[in-house]
């Protein structure tokens, strides 16, 4: 079983819908039982919270299924999970600050390190519109192909 994380800020809209399409492609490929996908953010604010509206909007019009209750990373989480995929910079470097951070440092990565159209971030869409989502749908749906195509040859 390989255990992936996806980190974003807040865990209200980059990451749970990264955790949404990488569960939806899991199952439709019937390798459930080869990957356990969550998230998390590395603020506080939104601690318990369902997806933003507007992701969850985005998902089901995309044709993925989403639910996710908003959790804070944590220290433990770096040694548990095989793959830590944080969505932009920032999240890398606060992630980068955890004590056990030194000794799992290979198993943090950037989502678009996985992103068939180059290198990035994966933009913040919280003051966005419905652009901006779908902007962070495709980034995410190409990226995680991707990822799931070179994850799965380890
Ligand atoms: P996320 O987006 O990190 O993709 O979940 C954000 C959600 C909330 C905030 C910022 C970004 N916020 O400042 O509350």
């Amino acid at each position: 079983m390989k255990k992936i994380l996806f980190v974003c800020l807040g865990n209200i809209c980059r990451s749970p819908l990264a955790e949404a399409i990488f569960k939806h492609k899991v199952s439709e490929k019937e390798l459930d039982h080869f990957y356990q996908g969550d998230s998390c953010g590395t603020a506080s604010y939104h601690i318990g919270n369902s997806p933003d509206s507007r992701t969850i909007k985005n998902s089901l019009k995309n044709g993925v299924p989403i639910s996710h209750a908003a959790r804070q990373l944590a220290d433990y989480d770096l040694a548990h999970y095989d793959l830590i995929v944080a969505m932009d910079q920032s999240n890398y470097d606060n992630i980068l600050t955890l004590p056990s951070a030194g000794s799992n440092q290979n198993k943090i990565k950037l989502m678009r390190d996985f992103d068939p159209h180059g290198p990035g971030n994966v933009p913040d869409p919280y003051y966005g519109g419905d652009d901006d989502f779908q902007e962070v749908f495709d980034i995410l749906n190409r990226s995680i192909d991707h990822l799931l195509e070179t994850f799965s040859k380890r």
